[in-house]
């Protein structure tokens, strides 16, 4: 590769669980890939250390990300092998666990912790920083100091408000860089109507800096960690594996990264996957178009029929709550002790009716 500088890729949302480490694997891996010799580092800023365990399979290191941003230590000195080409992990140690109170990591200047890693002797081409959950002092010195903010999210409600806050932090903490940002919608499960409105809504509001390619909700996700692969590497034909390929394509020509992608879109069996790759965005597209653009309300005498609640009693079943305010409730709900009762007043009545008609007349 014809490079000038190291790219420096932070991938950082404010929310928990939104596919942050995922993403940051999967990009390092196919980068690694499909570079052109391309040398490519994950910094594990995350002290619960999930990408360190999930790309080296070890969880405790002496010395690692910490070091290597507090400027003590190059990166390259203590970056490991995945086995996967080109790609090193800087692993995340237990010093980061307390460094929101730590001074040293409180003392740093933004520009200098850029300059360290961009001064590394053995630099690596692209640094791709895992960054913890959350908007603390670790995250806003790798959003600070990147190129690039990757920011995964899933189209869930609960997202959405954190995004927001994501974005509006980093546009706040960059407004006098060019910086740039790339919303990837992960965990997309097609078909769920409020995952399809949302989408729309995030594509509407963010316009090209949304990713292209959406990656889709797939269980062989977790079954690849489990194995201790990135989904690459466990099932290159699967639908997230080729929305990964696509996503680093898309990047690498955001940053202008020379990339050959022909290794990895053809599996073990000699078949081209570039087929796979085209039908999986034909579908995504006609996804999006087959829903309708933006109007959100239903129209006027397409109504919905008006939902009944529920109420739900104490050690009781459910019942509607209509049915719980009205006396009338159905015979059948009454139990037959009641109906014995009821029966048996009518006869007393009745009873009591012909005694008092023989006394009268
Ligand atoms: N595309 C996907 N399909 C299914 N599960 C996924 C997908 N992406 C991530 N996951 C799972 O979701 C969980 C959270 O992902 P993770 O990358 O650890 O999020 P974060 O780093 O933002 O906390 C993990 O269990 C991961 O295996
Ligand atoms: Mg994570």
């Amino acid at each position: 590769m014809n490079k000038e500088k190291t790219l420096i890729i932070a991938v950082s949302h404010q929310k928990g669980g939104t596919g942050k480490t995922t993403t940051v694997c999967n990009l390092a891996a196919c980068l690694g890939m499909a570079g052109d010799g391309l040398r490519v580092a994950v910094i594990d800023l995350d002290g619960q250390g999930t990408a360190t365990t999930h790309l080296n399979g070890a969880s405790y290191f002496p010395s690692g990300s910490y070091q290597a941003i507090v400027g003590t230590k190059y990166a390259s000195e203590v970056a490991l092998p995945t086995g996967i080409k080109n790609c090193f992990i800087v692993p995340s140690t237990n010093s980061l666990v307390l460094c929101e109170m730590d001074h040293a990591v409180r003392g740093l200047s933004f520009k200098e912790v850029r300059q360290h890693l961009l001064s590394d002797p053995d630099a690596f081409d692209v640094l791709i920083i895992d960054c913890p959950s959350g908007l603390g002092i670790i995250s806003t010195i790798a959003i600070a100091i990147a190129d690039i903010v990757v920011i995964p999210t899933p189209p869930l409600a609960f997202a959405e408000e954190p995004l927001r806050a994501t974005v509006a932090y980093i546009d706040n903490l960059q407004k006098n860089s060019d910086h740039e940002i790339a919303i990837v919608l992960t965990m997309y499960k097609t078909g769920i109507p409020s995952q399809e409105k949302l989408v729309r809504r995030i594509r509407n509001e963010w316009g090209k800096s949304v990713v292209d390619v959406e990656i889709p909700f797939e269980t062989l996700v977790e079954d690849a960690v489990e194995s201790n692969a990135v989904i690459i590497e466990f099932e290159k034909r699967s639908a997230t594996a080729l929305a990964y390929v696509k996503l680093t394509e898309d990047l690498g020509n955001r940053l202008g990264l020379k990339l050959d992608f022909s290794k990895l879109t053809v599996d073990s069996l000699g078949t081209n996957l570039v087929h796979g790759l085209g039908k999986l965005m034909e579908a995504q597209t006609a996804t999006r178009s087959s829903v309708p653009p933006k109007e959100e309300a239903p129209h006027i005498d397409e109504q919905p029929l008006p939902v009944t609640p529920t109420v739900v009693r104490e050690g009781g079943s459910e019942e509607t709550a209509a049915a719980a305010k009205s006396d009338k409730r159905p015979l059948e709900k009454a139990g037959p002790f009641k109906l014995i009762y009821k029966f048996l007043a009518v006869i007393i009545l009745a009873a009591s009716f012909l005694v008092a008609s023989v006394f009268i007349f």
